[in-house]
């Protein structure tokens, strides 16, 4: 006759010892996938997340008046009109991808979540962002404004 567990009727008992390692390492698998994650995010892995197209209609030239700073959602981007000539920065802070607004001041960037700081052109004025808002590259086609996100 096979002994059986008095708590089990299948006959299939884990011990306590087993059950507590499958316990542990199970956290563990998902603490180091959280981790993984969290690191492909902040080195800027574009394919963990969901965002805007490759190339956003970001309006008509006459949207970007001269010397003006214009948010575009649909690009995550602030667009500059200098004399003409458009400058697009990327509105994702590098930290941990908040999304920067305007200075009150209305020359250059800060982000709500962590107090980085950046230039108009942004640059790093203060972190704890590590890098300077990316640039976008800002195409006009006809009368149309194309930004590469
Ligand atoms: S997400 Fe911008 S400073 Fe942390």
């Amino acid at each position: 006759m096979i002994d059986k567990h008095p708590l089990s009727e299948s006959g299939n008992v884990i011990s306590r010892r087993r059950f507590l390692a499958l316990v542990t390492h199970g956290g563990w698998l998902a603490a180091m996938g959280g981790l993984a994650y969290q690191i492909g995010r902040f080195l800027g892995g574009r394919g963990l997340e969901t965002g805007p197209s490759p190339v956003v209609a970001a309006g008509t030239l006459d949207d970007f008046l001269p010397e003006t700073t214009t948010y575009v959602p649909e690009a995550r981007a602030w667009v500059h009109n200098n004399a003409g000539d458009l400058a697009a920065l990327d509105a994702v802070c590098p930290h941990l991808g908040c999304l920067v607004r305007q200075k009150e001041s209305g020359s250059g960037f800060h982000c709500p979540c962590h107090g980085s700081e950046f230039g108009p052109d942004g640059e790093l004025e203060r972190g704890p962002a590590q890098r300077p808002l990316r640039p976008l590259t800002v195409q006009t086609k006809d009368n149309a404004v194309l930004i590469r996100t």
